[in-house]
């Protein structure tokens, strides 16, 4: 069964004056915290600009900033703690943000309960000026202001590593103030903190958790502290005594039971202004049908998996239990093996009359729940699920003509969202629910297309940076968890990878910076592993690949490193550091190394798909042997029945590597298959999310491995970049160094089986599409340049161009204005001035692909 479903629609922009870009700070729209203002407008500027910042009517700030600029920092030291500015870029951009506190946190902490929910209570007396709650927590806490809610964020303040860091919010009170006492509420569970994290039971990082808060008003004095957190404020029972992220919720009517609070220590940690886009609620879905397979229990299946939690209507007294999954045994039971230790157990306990409940601290990953204790007749109206996320703004759309392939986009969409909770993790379902690295590693540029990523990864990445040992070595996880280990290729190598992403979407060198020297720290502890050149294999290799042949670990660890080698040379150049050189020539020496030791020729000893896709992808072929190599490659996929026998180190690259050396077709082939391995095959088994594993459910064997089995796992999603470059053509040159996406490579590749394909993307330097129609007559081709980059387009036409016309005019009669270069396939390549283009190519131009088409029919 199919179902069309939608990632998070969040509203990408505030409101921006009419003609105005709306501008983000810091990766963000309009941020409250920001200590570094950093302002971007996501296009090039035509001409020089007046960038000016004002507050309260007064301009605090002027640069000009040349043509072509699209960010531009504002020295810190120009602003004050706790206050709200504009900018604007003259007859551009327009943004607003807040600063933080700048300064030491010194509110005093108080503790909450090892396992329940608790609500911490205070109150102080209003005051004329602006106001605002900045609070924080060691656990996962909401606050209210007179019993109201303040803002919309869930399970704040995330989860960083707290042996280093705290994030805290900003909440303006100003306009929620009533005159005189004013009551602050603080609910306080255990969180990431206290409560159970990565199968390793609860009480990770403490055995309590603990909030600060305190509330301060802005006037014409200056700003001052007027309340905060402390031995006067009491604590309430919250009629929550079980809230655990992965075991789930107590949720009944609250006691009425207080006592003081007790202060705490404060933590020796840093307490920050959190540049992180907040976890919020991005939709509810209604569940589809209700089942009941044995009586009194009855199944709810929401038509779709989802990540998040359950609210109910219901009319007491009743005392009900509600346990959730991915999947249903043959009874129609709930299947729970794949979760592991994870309870994802709720339980209401509720007094006579109508009630709207939901748990407030908990996280399930499920499509069904199997509830029991309700009384009288359940429907599927009685229950939503309620969608949780980190919420990252949309920035890409990539529209397909085939409904199985839409669904396959939707899925990614959907997996994104519910595994990007705080910390990009990867998976939200079984008891672990960890940082893991290679998994947004391999899926980073997928998700750079369909989401804003700055903000969230570069939070992401201090994070990680927090997490390498002392020798240098980088976790698996982050934020880390030692008992899973460290310096794992691949894994580990996300230190480089991730950051060198923010460099090219986004133009971020403030995150490459940050993670320079632990960059060359990590390369360090690699390069000393390293026997001539050759690292050793670690744990996970080509994780869950396909077949009986493996790739050797080594190889993937070689080629690891010289990849990481090469982005810090480019960091190097990029950040104006002097070691571009000495990684330069370790490169060289490691990839000479790779040569001796994995390759024959331009074949491999030990011949694998994952093994050629990493030496393609990442130049360890010498450049007269990369064709022979790259059909030996085809070869081999050909031999294998058009089958991949990828993991996740070789999935990301396998597709890519085949379009761009020449074998579009190939590839194809591969992404057209159904049988087993294949993305088609999980999306004919009716998938809604990514599976985890190419075997999650066996036609023969049926659900596999229960011990790591998760319906909702993005890595594989990764596919979404090759659908964005490759098919629909819209991306920048792989082997670019440049930042911002500026430098654009369009190269559509029609895809037998599609009869069309268009990709729009809000990238930093403007929106660019790229698209193409296949009809009767042949194929038309449009794309959209913005203003300020370069383009260069490679279409996939053979011979004669007579016919071609580019924005209805002949092409071949453009040749002074639109010079066009014949590519060695016959295709050709120009490079596009900004606007939008449309290329007709008439039968005899794209007859290899029509006739590739009917081949496969
Ligand atoms: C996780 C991953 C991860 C892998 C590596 C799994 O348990 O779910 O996706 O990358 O372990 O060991």
């Amino acid at each position: 069964m199919k179902r069309q479903v939608s990632g998070a629609q969040t509203p990408y922009i505030g409101t921006a004056t009419r003609g105005l870009l709306p501008g983000l700070t810091c990766g963000l729209v309009d941020p409250v915290g920001v200590e570094e203002p950093r302002l971007s407008w996501e296009a090039r500027l035509p001409v020089a600009a007046d960038v000016t910042v004002h507050a309260g009517g007064r301009e605090v700030w002027r640069t000009l900033v040349p043509p072509g600029t699209s960010v531009v920092d504002v020295p810190g030291d120009r602003l004050d703690p706790l206050m709200p500015y504009t900018w604007r870029v003259e007859g551009h951009a327009t943004g607003t943000f807040t600063t933080g506190l700048r300064g030491r946190w010194d509110a005093p902490w108080i503790a909450g309960d090892p396992e329940a929910a608790v609500a911490l209570r205070g109150s102080f007396t209003a005051r004329t000026g602006r106001a605002w709650l900045a609070v924080t927590a060691l656990g996962v806490y909401r606050a209210l202001l007179n019993g109201v809610r303040l803002g919309d964020e869930e399970l704040a303040p995330g989860w960083t590593d707290y042996e280093h860091r705290v994030r805290y919010r900003l909440l303006e009170l100003t306009d929620r103030l009533v005159p005189g006492e004013n009551e602050l509420e603080v609910w306080l569970a255990p969180g990431w903190y206290a409560g159970h994290v990565a199968g390793g039971g609860p009480f990770r990082y403490g055995d309590r958790p603990a909030a600060s808060a305190q509330v301060l008003v802005r006037d014409d004095d200056g700003l001052r502290r007027v309340a905060a957190t402390g031995s006067a404020w009491t604590l309430h029972d919250l009629g929550r005594p079980r809230a655990d992220l992965i075991m789930g919720e107590t949720v009944r009517e609250p006691s009425g039971r207080s006592w003081p609070a007790s202060e705490v220590p404060a933590p020796e940690i840093s307490v920050e202004a959190d540049l992180t886009p907040p976890v919020r609620v991005i939709g509810t879905v209604r569940a589809v049908t209700v089942t009941e397979p044995a009586p009194g229990i009855q199944v709810a299946d929401f038509g779709r998996n989802v990540v998040g939690r359950i609210r109910l209507r219901v009319e007491g007294p009743a005392t009900i239990e509600v346990r959730h999954g991915e999947e249903l045994t043959a009874t129609g039971r709930l299947y729970t093996d794949n979760l592991r230790t994870a309870g994802q157990r709720d339980e209401f306990d509720l007094g006579p009359g109508p009630h709207v409940a939901e748990p407030a601290f908990t996280l399930h990953g499920f499509r069904y729940a199997e509830i029991t204790g309700w009384p009288g007749a359940l429907t599927p109206d009685d229950l939503e699920a309620v969608l949780l996320s980190s919420a990252l703004p949309v920035t890409g759309t990539l529209t397909v003509s085939d409904p199985a392939v839409r669904q396959l986009i939707a899925n990614i969409g959907a997996s994104a969202d519910g595994n990007l909770v705080s910390v990009p993790t990867d998976c939200p379902q079984r008891d672990e629910r960890a940082g893991w690295t290679a998994d947004i590693s391999v899926f980073g540029s997928t998700l750079g297309f369909l989401r804003h990523t700055q903000a969230f990864l570069s939070g992401w990445v201090t994070t990680l940076i927090d997490g390498q040992r002392s020798d240098g070595a980088v976790p698996h996880v982050a934020p880390v968890l030692p008992e899973y280990g460290y310096d794992s290729p691949v894994w580990s190598d996300a230190l480089v990878e991730v950051p060198w992403l923010l460099w090219r979407r986004y133009g971020d060198d403030r995150t490459l910076r940050r993670a320079y020297d632990p960059m060359r720290r990590w390369a360090a502890y690699c390069l000393a592993q390293a026997d001539e050149g050759i690292r050793p294999g670690r744990a996970l290799g080509d994780w869950l690949a396909p077949g009986t042949v493996e790739t050797p670990k080594s190889l993937i660890a070689t080629a690891a490193l010289a990849r990481s080698l090469r982005l810090i040379a480019h960091a190097a150049d990029v950040l104006g550091e002097p070691h571009a050189q000495e990684y330069g020539e370790a490169f060289t020496r490691v990839s000479g190394a790779f040569q001796q030791a994995f390759l024959n020729g331009p074949r491999l000893r030990t011949e694998t798909q994952t093994g050629y896709a990493v030496a393609l992808a990442w130049d360890l072929i010498p450049p007269e042997d990369r064709a022979a190599s790259a059909q030996a490659l085809a070869d081999l996929v050909r031999d294998g029945g058009h089958r991949l026998m990828t993991g996740f180190v070789g999935t990301p690259l396998l597709l890519p590597v085949l379009s761009e050396t020449g074998h579009h077709d190939v590839a194809c082939r591969i992404f057209n298959q159904e049988g087993y391995p294949s993305w088609r095959y999980q999306l004919r088994a009716g998938a809604t999310t990514m599976w985890e594993r190419w075997d999650a459910w066996h036609h023969r064997n049926g659900l596999q491995t229960p011990a790591m089995n998760s319906f909702n796992h993005y890595a594989y999603g990764c596919v979404g970049d090759w659908l964005f470059r490759h098919v629909a053509g819209l991306g920048d040159d792989p082997r670019g160094t440049g930042g911002g996406f500026g430098e654009l490579l369009l190269r559509p590749g029609p895809v037998p089986l599609l009869r069309q394909a268009h990709a729009r993307y809000r990238s930093a330097s403007g929106t660019v599409e790229s698209g193409w129609r296949a009809g009767p007559d042949g194929v038309q081709f449009t794309f959209d340049v913005p203003e300020g980059v370069t383009a260069r387009a490679v279409l996939p036409v053979r011979g004669a161009w007579d016919g071609m016309t580019v924005n209805g005019t002949f092409l071949m009669g453009l040749n002074e204005q639109l010079p066009t270069t014949r590519l060695g396939d016959g295709g050709c390549a120009l490079n596009l001035p900004p606007g939008r283009w449309s290329f007709t190519a008439p039968g005899p131009a794209v007859n290899h692909l029509l006739q590739a088409w009917d081949e496969l029919r």
